[in-house]
């Protein structure tokens, strides 16, 4: 059987020189260095923009990136994203049209990083919030939509959040971000962490002397994590299965949902 090899295990090698702290949250201040943005990126076709059926060119597109971290793979993936997106494309971008992208994340302090190093501030954005947070979080993503003139993201990336948020917080709480999700966005790219990698994280904490994770023990959702999100997001949401991008290094399935029309 293939080892588990996740953020967990890999970030152990990195303990011994640098060490990340327990980050109970997934907020590991040297994520990118042990799973670099090019991981994900050689999944996702440069064309993606283009093949959703937008116009970059003429239209303002919306991405929405999900705990964010220090927004590595946010700027990696706006520059991967937007290169194509506007070479395929005639006329050059004017005025508001163009690819925009709100990065959060619950970390403040990975937040002020992204901030600090951001090369791309009149398109990248990034604000520290908390999705569990349920007003306060809306708010101020109904905020960024507004001064947008839309009423939902165009593209949502959900990459190697929901494990935290699960551990976190529980079942109910897994399927409330999907259904936000889902709410706010025409299209969600989802990378479930498997349950595999629960249990190494599960298992790290102990290992640190930290108490367990407030709800591991009682998850009634387990086993298949993806697909557990898709049987959600279609049955409940709205939303439908359209594409997987192949699976990571890290075994994890890049999965595209769209919304279906009427929702
Ligand atoms: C493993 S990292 C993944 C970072 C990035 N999405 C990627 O795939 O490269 C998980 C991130 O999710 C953030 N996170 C966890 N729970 C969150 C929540 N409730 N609200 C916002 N961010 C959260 C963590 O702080 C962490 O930076």
């Amino acid at each position: 059987m293939a080892a588990c090899v996740n953020e967990i295990t890999s970030e152990e090698v990195l303990d011994e020189n640098n060490d990340p702290g327990a980050a109970p949250f997934g907020n590991f201040i040297n994520y990118y260095t042990f799973n670099p943005p090019e991981n994900r990126l050689s999944l996702i076709p440069q064309t993606l923009i283009h093949d959703l059926g937008y116009k970059a060119s003429r239209e303002t597109i919306l991405l929405l990136d999900v705990g964010c971290n220090s927004g590595d793979l946010s700027v990696a993936l706006y520059r991967h994203l937007q290169q194509k997106s506007l070479s395929l494309e005639i006329t050059a971008g004017e005025g508001e049209a163009g690819l925009h992208l709100l990065g959060f994340d619950l970390d403040e302090s990975l937040i002020a990083r992204a901030q600090k190093t951001n090369p791309l501030p009149q398109n990248i954005s990034y604000i520290p919030l908390d999705i569990t947070q349920d007003e306060g979080s809306q708010r101020q993503l109904e905020s960024y939509l507004r001064k947008h003139s839309s009423s939902s993201f165009h593209l949502c990336l959900c990459l190697a959040v929901t494990m935290w948020v699960h551990l976190n917080h529980g079942d109910a709480t897994l399927l409330k971000l999907l259904s936000r999700l889902a709410c706010i966005s025409q299209h969600l790219l989802l990378e479930a962490q498997p349950w595999k990698c629960y249990r190494s994280a599960a298992r790290r904490l102990r290992r640190l002397g930290r108490s367990d994770f407030d709800h591991f023990k009682d998850l009634k959702i387990r086993g298949d994590m993806a697909e557990h999100a898709r049987e959600h997001l279609e049955k409940h949401c709205g939303m439908e299965l359209v594409q997987c991008f192949g699976s990571t290094t890290w075994d994890r399935r890049l999965l595209l949902f769209r919304r279906k029309d009427g929702h």
